[in-house]
């Protein structure tokens, strides 16, 4: 198996693990080196000055100065458990290997360990908990065949369609590049120029938006992945995780209470349910297409923005999560997790979902720069099988992926002097094929309003009364550009919804609009102080 560097520097020396008068509890520095007192830096008399020389103290404070990496550029905020997986065996009633050949989903009763990461999206490190905004429910499965990670969120849609308008879509979202204060106008100003995001609205600002605690909410994959089977034939799967727990989702006056007192209460909520012993667990459930473009449908299979109606394409339930275990380290294990969709074992494979194929560059690039290069040497990222790579050097190597028997001097492949070899090859490969022009181009079935009315015509009383004041305090705080252009959105989804939220917008202007006018205000000044640098 793989050698850690302190293994192959040590030699034949003997043991010298402790020196005299040393036990386990005896504080060392980072070298070994006892440290004798932890109390007073080495000054010169003992009214100073410092010496330089006094290497405890700067090993101690240098390494305090970077303590922190980098938060995630986005859902910088999360929680995290292990636990395990066990799989049914079965999609529905079908043996699941008429789908896919994903050795953890074969047999009933298989578990394979997982550990699991619950986040807000928007804002910082240490922000509420109870802010509108989707969740993340990322999974990292350590399978036999290596780790799959399916990487989604609470809701089971998504703003956009396309990749190249995430960047814009977090920058709308996040606070004002000037005053660094988060505002209702930059999110709908870019929304009511995006109108495949009226579905996603929808959900977020009814109680949808703001989930009670992680353990109540749902999980979905949102994009479209592929299933292949032993012959190579793939099918189009969504993935979607059920609560054992039920959901509780928060109104805004709900969550208003919860934050005055608590604005950790997701994270204290998981942590402390699973060291009273109450294991959340979910199941998983598939929905499953034919691998083809589906033109009966009045929308793209591939399109993230959509739901696949459950009538008829139902939720096949193939597993259950059970969460188990906190981590031990926060840091080590939750902030150092690295997760990203392009993380696929064999038997599962991506769609060509344009949106899945942005995120699975992303999210490794961002992690070499967030985590480091050899970010996934870290044990909560490695795979818990037989790991052996020519992947040699780069900042922070903690090991060596030296196989039993590899000649160590081989670090290239092919080679006839005792490197390591290719895998053999496992089911029959999948081959899509292509006869295409490259272009730039929408999908064609972008439909972007049909869903978007059926999600409201399907919210209960308290859920829709509490989505169109949501909208309407929200929009109030909108220049007339931009409320009229949502409200003509909510209205082609459905002229009920359209009203309503227009009728809640002169409300809440009549009320003096909702009680935060700060975005506005300061991005109208914005505007004022870039007029008069002539932009
Ligand atoms: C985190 C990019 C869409 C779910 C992240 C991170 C990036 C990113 C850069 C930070 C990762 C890290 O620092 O480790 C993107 C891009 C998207 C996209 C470019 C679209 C083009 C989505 C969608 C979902 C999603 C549609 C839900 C299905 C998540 C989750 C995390 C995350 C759950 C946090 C993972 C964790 O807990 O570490 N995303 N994302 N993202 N994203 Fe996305």
């Amino acid at each position: 198996q793989r050698e850690s560097m302190p293994d192959l520097q040590a030699g034949s020396a003997s043991d010298t693990r402790f020196a005299e008068g040393e036990t386990e509890q005896t504080l060392t520095n980072r070298q070994g080196h006892p440290v004798t007192d932890n109390q007073n830096v080495r000054t010169l008399g003992s009214r100073g000055p410092t010496a330089i020389e006094n290497y405890d103290f700067l090993e101690k404070i240098s390494h305090f100065d970077r303590e922190r990496i980098p938060e995630r550029v986005v859902h910088a905020r999360g929680a995290g458990a292990h636990g395990y997986f066990e799989a049914y065996g079965k999609a529905g009633d079908e043996p699941v290997s008429k789908y896919t050949r994903a050795k953890l989903f074969q047999q009933a009763g298989k578990r394979t360990p997982v550990f699991v990461r619950f986040s807000s999206v928007i804002h910082g490190g240490h922000s509420p908990e109870t802010l509108r905004d989707p969740r993340g429910f990322a999974v990292k499965f350590y399978t036999e065949d290596g780790n799959w990670d399916l990487v989604g969120n609470n809701l089971k849609i998504f703003f956009i369609r396309d990749p190249i308008k995430f960047p814009d879509m977090v920058h709308a979202f996040k606070p004002d590049p000037v005053t660094n204060i988060q505002s209702n106008e930059r999110f709908f100003d870019f929304v009511s120029n995006s109108p495949e995001a009226t579905h996603m609205v929808t959900f977020l600002f009814s109680p949808w938006g703001i989930p009670a605690n992680y353990r109540q909410m749902q999980g979905s994959g949102v994009n479209t992945y592929k299933w292949v089977n032993e012959q190579g034939e793939a099918v189009l799967v969504k993935y979607h995780w059920e609560p054992l727990q039920g959901i509780r989702n928060f109104t805004a006056a709900e969550a208003e209470q919860v934050q005055a007192k608590n604005f950790n209460h997701a994270t204290q909520d998981l942590y402390e349910a699973i060291e009273r012993g109450e294991h959340p667990a979910w199941e998983l459930c598939v929905q499953i297409m034919s691998d083809d473009e589906h033109q009966e449908l009045d929308y793209d299979p591939l399109d993230p923005t959509k739901l696949w109606d459950p009538e008829q394409f139902p939720f096949l339930p193939v597993g259950k999560m059970v969460l188990d275990r906190n981590p031990a380290n926060y840091f080590a294990e939750v902030e150092q997790a690295a997760f990203g969709t392009g993380v696929l074992v064999d038997g599962l494979d991506f769609s060509d979902d344009k949106l899945l194929q942005g995120r699975t560059f992303s999210y490794s690039d961002t992690q070499r720069h967030r985590v480091g290069t050899n970010y996934l040497q870290l044990p909560i990222n490695a795979p818990k099988k037989h790991v052996a790579t020519n992947q040699r050097d780069g900042q922070m190597v903690y090991q060596v992926d030296i196989a039993p028997g590899q000649n160590p001097h081989i670090n290239y492949e092919p080679s006839s002097l005792g490197g390591l070899q290719e895998a053999q090859q496992r089911g029959k490969e999948h081959e899509p094929a292509y006869n295409a022009k490259l272009v730039r181009q929408r999908i064609e079935r972008t439909n972007d309003f049909a869903q978007a009315g059926a999600t409201y015509r399907s919210l209960d009383e308290v859920e829709r009364s509490d989505l169109v004041a949501n909208l309407g305090a929200a929009l109030s705080e909108c220049r007339d550009v931009i409320r009229n252009r949502m409200v003509d959105h909510f209205t082609q989804a459905d002229p009920e919804y359209g009203a309503a939220v227009a009728q809640a917008i002169e409300q809440s202007l009549k009320r003096g609009g909702s009680d935060s006018h700060v975005g506005t205000e300061a991005a109208n000044d914005g505007m004022e102080i870039a007029s008069e640098l002539g932009h």
